[in-house]
């Protein structure tokens, strides 16, 4: 039987009872709202040709979260519930896995997320006083964003190019043998170009578009040796 609560309530105190009866009186869990995320058409076919490549659809969660952080901007709750759904997964294995890759967004990133590599290689070549200075410069630390949007500063994992230590990922771009002067003059770089991009009207039209960026938007910068690089992060950071 339950004690006497020792407060002036007077009600019995749940002390002693049945686990039973407390898990009743948890609140239910809300779930997000349905359909907040959704895959476009070509998404879509594009989803289910990844899927059709492996064995079971939960072994294609790489690949469709990454998917859905291309379309989304960032892996909310919603798009881990809606991959979860797609991939007959639990969301709490989602998240999971979502938060062990340091190539998943949670929350919207910056115009540029730069994510320097702190693994043995750089960190000898010098990734800490990359780090540092880029702390300094941009007024954020790891995992923060600057207030003007533009620049998210990430620590990460090993990205598979040590022999070119000290280097770092801008969005999709690996720019390595980094020193702090190339590291000062990739960001003037990417300042410039977001000025010069805020300028830019939003055109649709693909041939519109090729004739009306400037060229400096469309061409490497001196100096940029960054080259494309298709997702990255690994586990860590
Ligand atoms: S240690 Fe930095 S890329 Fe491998």
């Amino acid at each position: 039987m339950g004690t006497r609560c020792a407060c002036i309530c007077s009600r019995k105190s749940t002390a002693g009872q049945s686990g039973a009866r407390q898990e009743l009186r948890r609140p239910k869990r809300r779930r997000p709202p349905r359909g907040s995320v959704e895959f476009t058409e070509e998404n879509r076919r594009a989803f289910d040709e990844i899927v059709a490549r492996y064995p079971s659809p939960r072994a294609a969660m790489l690949p469709a979260l990454w998917l859905v952080q291309r379309q989304e901007g960032h892996i909310s709750a919603e798009a881990m519930e809606y991959v979860g759904e797609l991939l007959d997964t639990p969301p709490a294995e989602v998240q999971a896995v979502v938060s062990f890759y340091t190539m998943y967004d949670r929350r919207p990133p910056g115009a540029y997320k730069l994510q320097v590599c702190r693994t043995l290689s750089c960190a000898i070549m010098g990734a800490y006083d990359i780090l540092r200075h880029l702390e300094e410069r941009l007024g954020v630390h790891n995992g923060e964003t600057t207030q003007d949007g533009q620049f998210t500063l990430q620590e990460v994992e090993c990205l598979g190019s040590c022999g070119t230590a000290p280097m770092m990922q801008v969005n999709d771009k690996y720019y390595e043998n980094l020193t702090v002067e190339r590291v000062d003059t990739l960001l003037d770089t990417l300042r410039a170009k977001s000025a010069i991009l805020d300028r830019v009207p939003v055109i649709h039209d693909p041939a519109e578009m090729q004739a009306a960026v400037p060229r400096a938007v469309v061409s490497a910068p001196a100096g940029d040796h960054g080259h494309d690089h298709d997702g990255g992060g690994r586990p860590g950071g």
